[in-house]
């Protein structure tokens, strides 16, 4: 059995690039294989606030100074959260890309789960990952990123860039990226990339499957 956690990005339903070429991903890996799926969407799930006392017990983790109990409690209330990355085989990531970087809710998400002794250790021998999943990571965005236009991936990508740094931070670097672009240039435009990316996501099932 390969257990998929989907992180979805988007706060569209039913129009979301990203969410549609992950759940095509998803669903023809289902029919090939045994899979249990996890949805985790960042703009439905509660998301504890990650506030002062979450924060003091980060740095008091860090530093390895004891915890109060109130610190505890904060930093007991992400664990649930954190287990469910920890658990899948497969991390399916729905990105919609929002002025050049992330949406807010998934960065808040990132703030959350990005802990140390939860997804990294960092002893003297620096960092180190502790998630173990494949990963499949869908990059949706509106404008065109290739060289020589007014918005060159090198310069104006802060979406897929930042999702890869953090993947790779939590130990995560087994990845497989689906970018689509020109989503917002009319409808045979974004039905285009649309296609072609289906098409890349049915083949990445395949692949996949044949290695469960
Ligand atoms: C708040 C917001 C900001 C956006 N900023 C950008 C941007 O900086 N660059 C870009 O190429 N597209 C931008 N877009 C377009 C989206 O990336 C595009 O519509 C994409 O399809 C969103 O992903 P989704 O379909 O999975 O929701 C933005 C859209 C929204 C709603």
């Amino acid at each position: 059995m390969t257990h998929i956690l989907h992180l979805v990005g988007s706060p569209r339903t039913t129009v979301s690039a990203s969410r549609e070429i992950a759940n095509v991903y998803i669903e023809h890996l289902s029919s090939l294989s045994n899979c249990t799926v996890d949805t985790l969407d960042v703009w439905k799930e509660h998301l504890p606030e990650f506030d002062e006392e979450a924060m003091n017990a980060k740095y008091a983790g860090i530093l390895g100074k004891p915890l109060t109990e109130r610190q505890q409690h904060a930093w007991a209330t992400l664990a649930p959260v954190v287990e469910r990355i920890l658990k899948a085989d497969i991390l399916v990531v729905s990105v919609p890309m929002w002025n050049f970087g992330i949406p807010y809710r998934l960065k808040h998400f990132i703030d959350l789960v990005s802990q140390k002794d939860y997804l990294f250790r960092f002893d003297a021998n620096g960092f180190t990952g502790m998630a173990s999943a494949k990963v499949v990571l869908v990059c949706a965005r509106g404008l065109n990123f290739a060289t020589g236009t007014d918005t060159p991936e090198a310069e104006f990508d802060h979406q897929k860039s930042y999702m890869l740094m953090w993947l790779k931070f939590i130990g995560l670097t087994d990845v497989d990226t689906i970018t689509l672009e020109q989503l917002v240039f009319g409808s045979e435009a974004d039905a285009a990339a649309r296609a072609k990316a289906k098409t890349i996501a049915l083949q990445l099932a395949n692949s996949h499957s044949a290695t469960l």
